[in-house]
């Protein structure tokens, strides 16, 4: 059984994904970066297709995803059947592109919002979507504080304020009640998963929404590092992190309001991990073109520890920012479309915690990652989803585990 996805924002990170999961299928290259690699049972990496995107760019509208891949990645030659078969089509603009050196068009433009949100639905029915992935521009939102007030935006066409994430959300939610049920995997730091509103809306639709923003460079490597000084009752006393991107999302960035969604999914993660405040300045800092998409992160942390000592952990790095959450949402997919599968809805902050920053539902703890980690194994054994169990399970020390779950 295949899983179809459908991208929402056809840009450098679902570029990387389209060529790495073509790749794959090819033989070319392995599994590397994908957290559960061949461990879920449901679905492998190869079951996966992408059988659709819709962008705003009108540089990328109509041509196949190959066309595009090739805009990033200029050295692939060899034609790729699967990128082949898909175009992109037309999405809802609603500004969140705006101040970008794009033409950005969008559907709403030619329709009216609320036939522009019917012809999205439409196309995903054709496409036959199971699981969409919000890629688009980082956008800063407002959750709507029901379902009905979003429809209500979405029909009174003053759609000025509305966010784009949230069209789509709409157009999910209309999908999920006249098409089947379906996964939202918001990959972008919009408030999707941690808006109780929508998580109800999707949930009464037997659906799925997973979110938000992708944890996939410097901040997960701090709530680790942070998690490693609090078991040890090494106290911080302030942490700096910052990165520095030459690729569109970094440009973005330089927009206040875009940049003050991101630092809202990124330094909750302090207070989050030790349970109290520590001074602490944790942003997307800046654009310098030709980084490209291989972002430089910086970080230092001052803590005290025994006998009042002090010391400083500082970390530098180079990172490739696509590919880090390009290999995430390979399982995002594959554990969203399983958990659909079993009549799971609403959202699971086990899937959440492990892998995106701001974990949903509303109100949820941003944890360290190598609790996250074993969270998630744990849930997976319960759902009786993992081949076997990956070596750095805490589920192979413990004689007791390993009785309770048969291994
Ligand atoms: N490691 C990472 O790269 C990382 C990590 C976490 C989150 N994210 C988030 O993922 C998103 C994508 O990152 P990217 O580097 O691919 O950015 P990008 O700028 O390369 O791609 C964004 C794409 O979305 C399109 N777009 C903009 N508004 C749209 C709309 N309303 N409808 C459809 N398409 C629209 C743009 O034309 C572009 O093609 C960003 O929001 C970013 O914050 C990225």
């Amino acid at each position: 059984m295949t899983i179809r996805v459908g991208i929402i924002g056809q840009g450098y990170v679902a570029s990387t994904l389209a060529l790495g999961l073509a790749r794959i299928k090819e033989g070319e290259i392995g599994l590397n970066g994908i957290p559960l690699q061949d461990f879920t049972k449901s679905y492998s990496v190869n079951d996966i297709e992408i059988a659709s995107s819709v962008d705003v760019d009108a540089a990328k509208i109509g041509s196949t995803l190959l066309d595009v891949v090739r805009t990033y990645f200029p050295a692939v030659n060899k034609v790729y059947e699967p990128l082949e078969r898909v175009r992109v089509a037309p999405g809802l603009h609603l500004g969140s592109a705006r101040n970008l050196p794009i033409k950005a068009v969008g559907l709403e433009e030619e329709y009216g919002l609320e036939d522009a949100v019917h012809k999205i639905v439409d196309h995903w029915e054709k496409s036959e979507v199971d699981v969409l992935i919000n890629l688009i521009t980082t956008e800063y939102t407002e959750p709507p504080k029901s379902f009905e007030q979003l429809r209500e935006w979405v029909r009174s066409g003053e759609f000025k304020n509305l966010p784009a994430t949230y069209a789509y959300v709409y157009a999910a939610a209309i999908y999920a009640e006249t098409v089947k049920p379906v996964a939202y995997v918001n990959a972008i730091p919009a408030t999707v998963a941690r808006s109780t509103a929508i998580v109800k809306a999707f949930e009464e639709r037997s659906s799925l929404v997973l979110g938000d923003d992708g944890a996939s460079g410097a901040t997960p490597l701090t709530s680790d590092i942070l998690e490693y000084l609090a078991e040890r009752s090494r106290v911080p006393r302030g942490v700096v992190q910052f990165n520095i991107g030459g690729n569109l999302d970094f440009l973005a960035l330089l927009d206040e309001r875009r940049s003050k969604a991101k630092e809202k999914t990124k330094s909750s993660v302090v207070s989050d991990v030790l349970g109290f405040e520590v001074p602490n300045f944790i942003k997307p800092t800046g654009f310098v073109e030709h980084l490209g998409d291989k972002k430089f992160v910086s970080m230092h942390i001052e803590y005290v520890g025994f006998n009042e000592s002090v010391d400083e952990i500082i970390v530098n790095a180079r990172i490739n920012d696509s590919p880090a959450l390009a290999g995430l949402l390979v399982d995002l997919v594959r554990l969203a479309k399983a958990a659909l599968d079993r009549g799971l809805r609403g959202t699971i902050y086990e899937i959440n915690a492990f892998y995106m920053k701001s974990p949903g539902p509303e109100g949820s703890r941003s944890i360290s990652r190598i609790v996250a980690y074993q969270l998630l194994l744990d849930w997976l054994l319960r759902l009786g989803e993992l081949t076997r169990v990956p070596r750095y399970s805490v589920h192979n020390f413990i004689p007791e585990l390993k009785k309770l779950y048969g291994l």
